[in-house]
């Protein structure tokens, strides 16, 4: 998608950093965070809305994000996968991920982390129902679903004690 003179300019809040970049008409946000802010955390699968792989936190609602167009997130918290720790410093979702073996390819993962990221901010205690639907829109063609069970299951329970 080729930058126009009449191409808007957003400001987005991403990460705890205001960004101000140029778009498209009605690009999507996942492609922006892509491609023009680098956050190749956020994985483009399907692009129809239907495996969960691009879903960032906007204010703290696990969204997925490559349909909608990036205009429409002006003004809300963005956080991507990259915000939730890294390489070194894994957040807790990304460690009882890597406890539990809960990746294959990884393609999936950013979008599970920040479903069980959301989930955990909401409810701390997500008994099993709450745990499988948020985990419901996210599809893994590894099939490493039983190991990302596992782990939220982990951090549900390391919550109680
Ligand atoms: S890429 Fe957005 S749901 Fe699949
Ligand atoms: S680990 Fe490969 S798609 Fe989930």
């Amino acid at each position: 998608m080729g930058k126009t003179h009449s191409d808007p300019v957003l400001n987005l809040e991403v990460n705890g950093v205001s960004r101000r970049v140029q778009v498209a008409a009605d690009e999507p946000l996942a492609l922006v965070l892509r491609n023009r802010l680098g956050l190749t955390g956020v994985k483009v699968g399907c692009g129809l809305e239907q495996c969960g792989s691009c879903a960032v936190l906007v204010d703290g609602e696990s969204t997925l994000t490559c349909m909608r167009p990036a205009a429409d997130f002006e003004g809300r918290r963005i956080e991507t996968v990259e915000g939730l720790g890294t390489p070194a410093a894994p957040g807790p979702v990304q460690q009882a991920l890597i406890d539990e073996r809960a990746a294959q390819c990884g393609y999936c993962t950013p979008g599970i982390v920040v479903a069980v990221t959301a989930l955990l901010r909401k409810d701390p205690h997500p008994d099993e129902s709450a745990i499988r639907a948020a985990l419901t829109p996210h599809l893994c063609r590894c099939g490493a679903h039983p190991g990302v069970l596992r782990a939220a299951r982990a951090l549900a329970g390391a919550a109680r004690r």
